[in-house]
């Protein structure tokens, strides 16, 4: 057995059953900090050190792949004030976890428009993601300025430009291309979708990928989510019955 196998089977998973990429749409620091009566951008401060959690955990228990939503295409309506506290947050987060990500073996992807995101965060970015390139440990994908519509369209312009250039013939198309020309293309489809704070919606998030993904919902608000309720969904997780459409044969 490996370490991760031993993190694993302690925190009394099985550790050959474990999800291949987990997914976490990180939603309710807002509502965090309003119970508190703080300004919603204490809640992203706290939100940011469950971030730090989820990303130990799942190295530590040896999931592939984790992806974490931290920025939508919609939050862009959000106030300028708020977007620019996340903004500093994700460079602050990136100066303070690049050591770590580099000792674990975690390669940090971007998913996402990344050309839409300030200058000085998408410099602190490719400096992380070219470091990181040769880890093998856990890829880290973090979502900003993603939808999936956006991806989904981009992905049709992809091929579409293909076709018109006669190099690519309709009938070529297949489930497989179309998966190769999404942020995703390198990773599996996520095994489980977690949502914290309750809401029953996807937000937009990896339409396509999480086609046969068990869902989780939880009430809990992010900054609150922890290591053992990590643990008990992924227990869950190994639980459930996964039939992909299919009859169980005798
Ligand atoms: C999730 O928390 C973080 C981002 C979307 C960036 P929210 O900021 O959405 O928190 P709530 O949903 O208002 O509680
Ligand atoms: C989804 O949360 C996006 C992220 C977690 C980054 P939102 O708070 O933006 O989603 P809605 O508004 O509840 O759909
Ligand atoms: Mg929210």
């Amino acid at each position: 057995m490996n370490s991760s196998d031993d993190f694993a089977a302690e925190a009394g998973l099985d550790p050959a059953r474990l999800p291949a990429h987990v997914a976490i749409i990180m939603d309710g620091n807002g509502r965090w900090a309003k119970k508190r009566m703080l300004n919603r951008v204490k809640g992203h401060e706290k939100g940011a050190d469950t971030v730090r959690m989820a990303v130990r955990a799942s190295r530590e228990l040896g999931i592939a792949a984790l992806t974490l939503y931290a920025f939508s295409t919609e939050n862009w309506q959000r106030p300028e004030t708020e977007i620019s506290a996340l903004m500093t947050l994700l460079k602050r987060f990136l100066k303070s976890e690049k050591q770590e990500m580099l000792d674990n073996n975690i390669r940090l992807n971007v998913i996402g428009e990344m050309e839409r995101l300030p200058g000085s965060v998408t410099s602190l970015l490719e400096e992380t993601m070219q470091a990181s390139e040769n880890n093998s440990g856990m890829v880290l994908n973090l979502a900003l300025s993603y939808g999936a519509r956006s991806e989904i369209v981009r992905m049709v312009r992809q091929l579409s430009a293909l076709v018109a250039a006669g190099t690519l013939s309709p009938e070529a198309i297949d489930e497989k291309m179309v998966s190769n020309h999404l942020y995703t293309r390198d990773i599996p489809d996520p095994d489980l979708l977690i949502r914290t704070s309750g809401e029953m919606r996807i937000s937009n998030f990896l339409l396509w990928q999480i086609a046969y993904s068990e869902i989780h919902i939880t009430d809990t608000l992010w900054p609150d989510f922890n290591r053992e309720e990590f643990i008990e969904i992924l227990k869950d997780y190994q639980g459930r019955d996964r039939r992909f459409g299919n009859v169980k044969t005798p």
